[in-house]
């Protein structure tokens, strides 16, 4: 079993949800934790949160607010978090954005969700591998989406760059975990955080009736820290889904069609 205790960990979008909750439980369990978010009030607020529910040991939490998907952004955060912790031990790549629509979402909003939900990985692991492949050690940790595994109904660019995430994480994992370095992609249904608030009817509807808390998740991601396991899946069920849908793809897109008649049919 892999101890956080001590270790060196950088937690994007940690301004609420679930990426507060997991800097929450990473300082609780003695880590050294970095709270970046883009809404600096919020960075400050969680890291406050985090440093309260470390006693002690909370010194050991900071606030780093800024962009955690652009280049400029992604490279200012992994440097002043070096410099605060010597070395990263666990990166959590986790902010993310959410927009419903399909191919008619205008290109602002195609990119938003390849920046934050894919690049932001991608530009990360470019400035943390080499460092882990020359100490032989190194943790990444996605939070990707059931929508990554699945689909999300009434969102193409958040299925589509949570696939993309998926696939990235899955590429790192094949390519590099003989030389030390682990890669885990958590993927929740349903979370009870600003975003699954601000998504549509449809969104509560499909989502709202299975949600869990952002701890939960925080749990179900310290029991896959200690098992190692690449998929973290908070609502376990998400693992029939994924087995159903690859062992029968055209089954399982005529109910997931069904699905979608029978919510457009309500909402009519
Ligand atoms: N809530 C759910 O139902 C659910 C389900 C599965 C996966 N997820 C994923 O969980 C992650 C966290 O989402 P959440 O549900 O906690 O939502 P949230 O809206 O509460 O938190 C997301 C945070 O990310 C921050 N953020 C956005 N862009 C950023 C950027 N470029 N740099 C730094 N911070 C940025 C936001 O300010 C916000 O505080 C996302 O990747 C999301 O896709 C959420």
């Amino acid at each position: 079993m892999k101890s956080v205790v001590g270790a060196g960990v950088v937690v994007t979008g940690a301004g609420s949800g679930i990426g507060a909750a997991l800097a929450r439980r990473f300082a609780a369990e003695g880590a050294r934790v970095v709270v970046n978010d883009l809404n600096a009030e919020a960075a400050q607020r969680s890291a406050a949160a985090c440093a309260a529910s470390a006693g002690s040991a909370g010194r050991r939490v900071i606030s780093m607010p800024g962009d955690a998907a652009s280049a400029d952004g992604v490279a200012e955060l992994i440097g002043r978090a070096r410099e605060w912790l010597g070395e990263i031990d666990i990166y959590c790549a986790n902010a993310g954005v959410a927009n419903i629509g399909g191919a008619e979402v205008d290109e602002a909003g195609w990119n938003l969700s390849w920046e934050v939900n894919v690049m932001a990985h991608v530009r990360a692991a470019r400035l943390l591998l080499d460092p882990w492949l020359e100490r032989g050690e190194g943790h990444l940790i996605s939070t990707v989406s059931a929508a990554g595994l699945l689909s999300m109904i009434g969102s193409a660019p958040y299925s589509v760059t949570k696939h993309a995430a998926l696939a990235f994480a899955e590429w790192l994992s094949l390519t590099y975990r003989h030389q030390g370095i682990t890669v885990q992609a958590i993927c929740p249904q349903g979370v009870r955080t600003a975003m699954l608030d601000d998504l549509n009817q449809v969104g509560e509807q499909l989502l709202g009736p299975s949600a869990i808390q952002p701890e939960a998740v925080a749990e179900a991601v310290m029991a896959g820290i200690a098992d190692g396991r690449f998929l973290i899946l908070p609502h376990p069920e998400v693992a029939g889904m994924y087995e159903r849908r690859a062992a029968n793809p055209d089954r399982w897109l005529g109910g997931m069609n069904k699905l979608v008649r029978s919510l457009q049919a309500e909402a009519d």
